[in-house]
């Protein structure tokens, strides 16, 4: 019932992957995709693709990682995509929080992959940090490259700008932060943003939903994510989980 688009399965935290992925099939999560953060974690969501039929994967090269992306990682990267179970490219984007990172080596790392998702017919992850005017700015004028759409993931921007995002075409996804007690924001924003442009993730190992802040965060915890913005939107819980099911097969659309 439930989807999980957005996990690191391949992190170190988690040592016992069997369990992990048992867990939160007994918690009615029948789908996690794992994002990359370059080629080789990306080479780790294609192996735990091919051995759990629940994963999928996305692959492509994190912006805090741009600074050992070229060719040859480029390449790697986009030898994974034609695999049936490699949904997406991400996560890829800007971010301008972790220090040192370079802004203009992180928009070629990031233009370079959107270029590669056009080729390949496959949506984007984006991940967006301290960089919303940039970010506007790099997407707007690269609308023509998003064919295959995208989804802006752990969306924390304002109103103002998940409606500019709607604007590009792009889904918003929502993650444990929407829980925290200081949320105020998010939840206008969850509000605002059309049940039909929904996601849901966990970002696991990081952001445990309330209250299992400070826990490793795994896709078994997506349920208590998606019943909070059904609760938002004066939804059924169980009808919410479905629409949003729909919403990524629709735009994640090699998956089965
Ligand atoms: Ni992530």
């Amino acid at each position: 019932m439930y989807i999980d688009t957005h996990c690191h399965l391949h992190d170190e935290k988690f040592t016992d992957i069997d369990s992990v992925v048992e867990e939160y099939l007994k918690n009615g999560v029948d789908i996690a995709i794992n994002m990359g953060c370059e080629s080789t974690s990306s080479l780790q969501g294609k192996l735990l693709a091919e051995k759990y039929d629940s994963v999928y994967f996305a692959a492509g090269c994190h912006p805090s990682d741009s600074n050992q992306f070229n060719q040859n990682e480029f390449d790697k990267i986009a030898q994974l995509t034609s695999d049936e179970k490699c949904v997406a490219i991400g996560e890829i984007g800007l971010d301008f929080y972790w220090e040192p990172y370079d802004k203009e080596e992180q928009k070629q790392c990031f233009l370079a992959q959107i270029e590669l998702a056009k080729q390949e017919k496959l949506p984007i992850c984006i991940h967006s940090r301290n960089a919303t005017e940039d970010m506007l700015k790099l997407l707007k004028s690269n609308k023509d490259k998003l064919l295959y759409g995208g989804v802006m993931h752990c969306f924390s921007g304002s109103v103002e700008t998940a409606s500019e995002l709607i604007k590009l075409g792009l889904y918003i996804s929502f993650a444990g932060p929407l829980t925290f007690k200081n949320a105020n924001q998010l939840l206008e924003v969850a509000k605002f943003v059309p049940d039909e442009l929904c996601l849901t993730e966990t970002d696991s190992p990081y952001l445990a939903p309330h209250p299992l802040r400070g826990t490793v965060n795994t896709p078994k915890n997506i349920p208590v994510i998606t019943a909070t913005l059904a609760q938002l939107k004066n939804k059924d819980n169980v009808e919410f989980a479905n629409q949003v099911k729909i919403n990524a097969k629709r735009l994640f659309y090699k998956l089965k």
